[in-house]
């Protein structure tokens, strides 16, 4: 890990800008954070190992460790520079450990301090995968849960049945956004460049846009093609890669939470 002279105020500072910028593009990502935790809550009780997938700078952890203060989590990502903010929001709380690794290499989970889990958890991550990585990455994850642990995975994912439906609220959600880009809201661009600027991160955001391609780059809009859309696909691999129940625990126009229970 890359030591920074930075306090801890600035790491809290750092969490908190992240929050507000994924908030711009998910106005209730609060909400999914609360049924994503009430579900591990109701599966796994109070004192669950929660593997905290993606984490990027662990928001997901730090809402399960508020509601659930006996909980341990593992916090697993590839960027360099998220996982320094991570680390540097939860310094000396040994609830929580950290993992740098890439999902996609086969190896991941030999990075892990843990064999198994009660819980794992992840947003706005996976849809980053292809569709067979991801795949093979559900597999991966009945593996690693324990028999009756639960996953949680929100994300961009739709019910196709209803395109009219989810066009005009996805139209008024960007019809808001504009309204706030207006007042200010800062997109993840923005965001990438506030980070690059400040000295305590340049260095492992430079590892990360080696890594990752740079975000202060424009990027075309919307999903890969070929990469999942669909709930539907969502639930069929997961049942199909060894979870015995699936199904949508929450949903927007947009995005929606599945629970997988092992
Ligand atoms: C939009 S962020 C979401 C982070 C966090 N889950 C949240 O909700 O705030 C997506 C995260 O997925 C991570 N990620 C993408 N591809 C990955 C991979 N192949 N291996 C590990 N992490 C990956 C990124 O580094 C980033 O931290």
């Amino acid at each position: 890990m890359t030591t920074t002279t930075s306090t801890p105020s600035d790491w809290q500072q750092w969490q908190t800008s992240w929050d507000r910028q994924q908030e711009w593009y998910m106005p209730d990502r609060e909400e999914r954070f609360r049924v994503m935790t009430d579900a591990v809550e109701a599966v796994a009780g109070r004192t669950p190992l929660v593997l905290d997938l993606a984490c990027g700078t662990a928001s997901i952890s730090d809402r399960v460790l508020r509601a659930l203060p006996g909980a341990r989590t593992v916090c697993v990502d590839i960027d360099p520079a998220l996982l320094t903010i991570a680390r540097g929001h939860f310094a000396g709380d040994e609830r929580v450990t950290f993992a740098e690794a890439d999902l996609t290499d086969p190896d991941w989970t030999a990075r892990l301090p843990h064999a198994s889990f009660d819980a794992v958890v992840t947003a706005t991550a996976l849809h980053w995968l292809d569709t067979e990585p991801l795949r093979r990455l559900y597999g991966t994850l009945a593996g690693l849960l324990r028999e009756g642990g639960v996953f949680l995975n929100a994300d961009h994912m739709e019910d196709e049945s209803a395109p009219r439906l989810n066009a005009a609220m996805n139209a008024l959600l960007t019809a808001r956004q504009e309204g706030q880009r207006r007042e200010g809201a800062l997109d993840w661009s923005d965001w990438w460049t506030l980070v690059a600027d400040d000295p305590a991160l340049a260095e492992p955001a430079a590892r990360r846009f080696a890594l990752l391609g740079d975000p202060r780059e424009p990027r075309p809009a919307g999903a890969r093609p070929g990469r999942p859309t669909t709930t539907r696909w969502h639930l069929d691999a997961l049942r199909e890669q060894g979870f015995t129940e699936a199904r949508q625990v929450w949903c927007s126009a947009s995005d929606a939470l599945v629970a997988a229970l092992r």
